[in-house]
């Protein structure tokens, strides 16, 4: 049975059943991943950005002889964002290739073609079923990043010591936990606004103005997700000239995810990236004691970028895959095939 969910007044029962689901998944799909935990779960489901919605779908097995409730055995979501409507949807492995996915997406379509958005995207890992079925569904793949991922137990952190302190005369590094400080906002944002001209395509969020910032910052800490920024001050004019953001989700805490890395165009060559980075993961080591990974995106031409990962050992795990399909077609395509 599909129906609609709301994760804010979902039952505990449901929550936990759902992360069930997600972790069997994971096991499928992405064995090397680390379990989610229930830790904000609920909250990681409900909050979004000023402006944005999710709306859910679930689908329940039967319930069981004693009367208790069937377990969750797929969830569907869409955040629509600007003219888009962003889609995820779950399939427990024991149910798979029945059509289960394929009615979950026919839901959210529907909604998301009646609430007149004209596009839907989804983020498809590289080696999963996600692949094909998305491919069957007539979505067509935009772009493709690498996702990478760094173990900590492997890190030489004497060499990455000298990374962090090797950046050029005038500039100077800043660790803040939980985001930049109110005084930096402004110059913050400005310099992801530059870079957003420059580098196209990116999958991770991303802020360009102060007051999105502040949203985007504010949303994250609503859903348990705690972000730390390494800047570089450039001391003479007291602009950012680069920065790192890295977030550590309650959900999965041994595993942090890279957000945006910038370093301002006027600023490049300073050895500013490595110096960032090098000391985030410094930063990282004692402030996330529980931390073993750190996992980032970067697009295949960012060659600089990949080399400088690939120094401080990050290795290639998978392709990371945006796809997308016109709604009208969709819903379309799925009502002729019921
Ligand atoms: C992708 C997913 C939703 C598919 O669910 P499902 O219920 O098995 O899909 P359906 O049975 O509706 O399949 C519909 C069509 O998609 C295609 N398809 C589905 N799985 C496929 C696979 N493993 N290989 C090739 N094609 C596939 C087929 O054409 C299928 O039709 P068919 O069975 O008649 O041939 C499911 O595998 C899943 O939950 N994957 C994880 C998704 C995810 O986001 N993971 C994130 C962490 S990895």
């Amino acid at each position: 049975m599909v129906r609609e969910w709301d994760a804010r007044t979902a039952s505990s029962a449901e929550i936990a059943s759902l992360l069930d689901t997600l972790n069997a998944v994971l096991a499928a799909d992405l064995p090397q991943d680390p379990p989610w935990r229930e830790s904000s779960l609920r909250e990681y489901l409900t909050e979004v950005m000023p402006g944005q919605r999710r709306i859910s779908w679930v689908a329940q097995g039967e319930p069981a002889a004693d009367g208790s409730p069937g377990a969750i055995l797929g969830q569907v979501h869409v955040l629509l964002l600007g003219d888009i409507g962003v889609l995820e949807v779950l399939v427990h492995p024991s149910v798979r290739r029945s059509g289960l996915g394929r009615e979950l997406v026919r839901v959210a379509a529907r909604r998301v073609y009646q609430e007149g958005f004209s596009s839907i995207g989804a983020e498809v890992v590289g080696d999963t079923p996600a692949v094909g079925f998305y491919e069957a569904l007539g979505f067509t793949r935009e772009y493709v990043e690498t996702r990478s991922v760094l173990d900590l137990s492997t890190v030489d952190w004497a060499e990455l010591a000298e990374m962090a302190g090797g950046i050029g005369a005038g500039y100077h590094l800043e660790f803040h936990p939980g985001g930049p400080p109110d005084e930096l906002i402004e110059a913050y944002a400005r310099a992801k606004a530059e870079v957003r001209d420059i580098e196209d395509g990116e999958l991770r969020p991303s802020s360009y103005d102060a007051q999105r910032l502040r949203d985007s910052l504010d949303c994250l800490h609503r859903r348990g997700m705690k972000p730390y920024i390494v800047l570089a001050l450039h001391e003479q004019t007291g602009e950012v000239a680069g920065l790192t953001e890295v977030v550590v989700p309650a959900q999965h805490p041994t595993r942090a995810d890279q957000y945006d890395t910038i370093v301002v165009q006027d600023h490049r060559g300073y050895g500013i990236d490595r110096a960032i980075k090098a000391r985030m993961l410094i930063e990282l080591r004692s402030a996330e004691p529980e931390l073993a990974e750190v996992q980032t995106w970067n697009a295949q031409a960012n060659e600089a970028m990949l080399k400088v990962n690939a120094e401080l050992g990050y290795r290639p795990d998978r392709d990371w895959c945006e796809y997308s399909v016109d709604v009208a077609e969709l819903v379309h395509r799925l009502d002729a095939a019921r």
